[in-house]
């Protein structure tokens, strides 16, 4: 079992399979990057198995993949066999932007994934265009609709924004209701990478939004989960995330892992060590004495409410 410094017990990994994405989303990296890393610097997926095993085989048995955008490496429904093959009861989901999931749904359905998280802020096609910054809002819907169609479990993520979707909240939720998906309200987490001018609706300002047209009271709360669900009159569940918050980091029991191999025990830290050598050498005892020292280390709040930045991008943690 993994248990970091407070005696926090680790099971959830997240890893980000690249930094690239084909969308520019104004909220995460509007402006052509920033350098990404070259393909040689990237984990293999072996590369990315070997650390994966090595966190299963110590009781991980939830995992992740995000990126930038995680459909833009190519051949992903074999990396994602090798981990089910690895663990067929494994929680394995993937986060995307949608735009390439038309043609990929079914493989990935094949190759044992069973969950994605979708992100949809608006339903209108030319402010899709201005918050990813590319004509794309079409092409998601049909990957969301194909997705449902293989059988894979589909929740929206939506991140409100002053000006540009807070008045489309309540079209967005009746959308995922109807189709039978989750959504769920990601307040916006300021970060230097993002437009400058940009302004997020906190939780308040969303749930006054959303009863206006909606009845709904707090729901449970999924364990380990920094999302704060609430139930309309007809149970029909969705959520709200406030990032800015750290009483989930009581329960955290995540860590990330880059896809350049650094081992990122906190999204609000700048601090991360390297596995890639490690693991390139196939010395799995120097993976898990990295993965035990960043553990050790991992922080017990996060640092967002001291107003200490990180320069880290989103698109190299996967949020
Ligand atoms: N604030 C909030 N959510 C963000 N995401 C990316 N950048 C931000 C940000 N600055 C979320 C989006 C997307 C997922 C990959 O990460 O909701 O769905
Ligand atoms: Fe790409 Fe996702 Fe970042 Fe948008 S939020 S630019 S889709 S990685």
């Amino acid at each position: 079992m993994l248990i970091d410094g407070y005696g926090r017990k680790i099971n959830y990994l997240r890893i980000s399979l690249t930094q690239r994405c084909n969308f520019r989303c104004l909220y995460c990296m509007p402006k052509v990057p920033f350098t990404y890393q070259a393909k040689e610097n990237l984990l293999s997926y072996e590369e990315l198995f070997l650390f994966a095993k090595l966190c299963i085989d110590k009781g991980v048995d939830k995992i992740r993949l995000t990126g930038g955008e995680p459909l833009v490496r190519s051949d992903l429904e074999i990396f994602i066999k090798m981990l089910t093959d690895y663990k067929s009861d494994l929680d394995l989901a993937l986060t995307t932007n949608g735009y390439l999931l038309k043609d990929k749904a079914k493989a990935l359905k094949d190759a044992g994934l069973k969950r994605i998280n979708v992100s949809l802020d608006t339903l209108k096609p030319q402010r899709a265009k201005l918050i990813s910054q590319i004509d794309m809002l079409d092409v998601v819907i049909d990957g969301i609709n194909e997705a449902l169609k293989v059988g894979l479990k589909v929740k929206l993520n939506c991140v409100p924004l002053k000006n540009i979707n807070d008045d489309e909240l309540c079209d967005l939720l009746e959308f995922a209701k109807s189709k039978n998906m989750q959504i769920r309200f990601i307040e916006f987490m300021e970060n230097e990478h993002a437009y400058g001018q940009l302004k997020g609706l906190d939780t308040e300002e969303i749930i006054t939004i959303l009863k206006k047209k909606f009845n709904f009271t707090p729901s449970f709360k999924e364990a380990n989960s920094p999302a704060s669900l609430f139930c309309l009159d007809d149970g029909y569940i969705f959520g709200i995330i406030n990032p800015h918050k750290h009483d989930f980091c009581e329960s955290c029991n995540r860590i990330r892992l880059s896809a350049e191999g650094f081992l990122i025990p906190c999204l609000y830290f700048d601090e991360a060590m390297s596995i890639k050598n490690a693991i390139r050498n196939n010395d799995i005892n120097k993976a898990l004495e990295i993965l035990n020292n960043v553990l050790e280390n991992k922080p017990e709040k996060n640092r967002w409410q001291s107003n200490i930045k990180s320069a880290r991008s989103f698109s190299q943690t996967g949020g």
